[in-house]
């Protein structure tokens, strides 16, 4: 267990999680992202919680993979992959956040930043230069939080999943360089 503050945990998830992280998924992911798709969300949720593929991202190696707890209650997900290098700037030591995902009735209270402020501080002490992250431009909710933090543009492209409706497709990619963060 992670103790980030008080109230705010980090708890890794287990192979044996599976089943909790995909039900927690089901609730928080259509809330943030049901009005992207044209299934509402479910296709992505199946696919992306689906047993074997929780157990082929945990499998995978320099991941950190954690439940976000807030007073005892798993209330999200946080996924680090680190040295995961982003294009061209490929000569940075760099750190790729994965997933960050709060419940609807934790959002806007500050955790977010907490999260971020704690990876941000994590790759210093390893001597990260970058750290960097997709986000879909169309959730303000997720793409203002970012640019709020220091994150700049460096490319985008379009989602082709058939089930995302054409205005949404776009993700950039945004990242953070360390000297901006050390300097803060
Ligand atoms: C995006 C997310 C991780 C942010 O975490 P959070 O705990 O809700 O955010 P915080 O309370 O820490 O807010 C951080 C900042 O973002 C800003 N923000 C939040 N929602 C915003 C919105 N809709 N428009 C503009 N700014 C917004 C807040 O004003 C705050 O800025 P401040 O510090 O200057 O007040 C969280 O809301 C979430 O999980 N959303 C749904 C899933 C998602 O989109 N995940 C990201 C996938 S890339």
């Amino acid at each position: 267990m992670i103790t980030i503050s008080k109230n705010l945990k980090l708890r890794e998830i287990l192979e044996s999680d599976s089943e909790s992280l995909f039900n927690l998924m089901k609730e928080i992911y259509p809330a943030a992202y049901s009005h992207f798709w044209k299934d509402g969300g479910e296709f992505y949720v199946k696919t992306q919680y689906a047993k074997e593929n929780i157990l082929r991202e945990l499998s995978e190696e320099n991941t950190s993979y954690y439940f976000v707890l807030f007073k005892g209650e798993i209330i999200g997900n946080f996924r680090i992959i680190w040295n995961k290098k982003l294009g061209e700037l490929k000569d940075k030591k760099s750190v790729k956040l994965h997933r960050i995902y709060l419940h609807s009735k934790t959002q806007g209270n500050g955790i977010g930043k907490k999260l971020l402020n704690w990876l941000e501080e994590e790759a210093i002490k390893k001597k990260y230069e970058l750290i960097w992250l997709d986000a879909m431009d169309e959730q303000p909710q997720a793409f203002e939080f970012y640019k709020k933090r220091g994150y700049q543009y460096y490319s985008h492209c379009f989602l082709d999943f058939e089930l995302l409706y054409d205005e949404v497709r776009k993700m950039s990619q945004v990242y953070k360089e360390f000297s901006i963060l050390s300097n803060q």
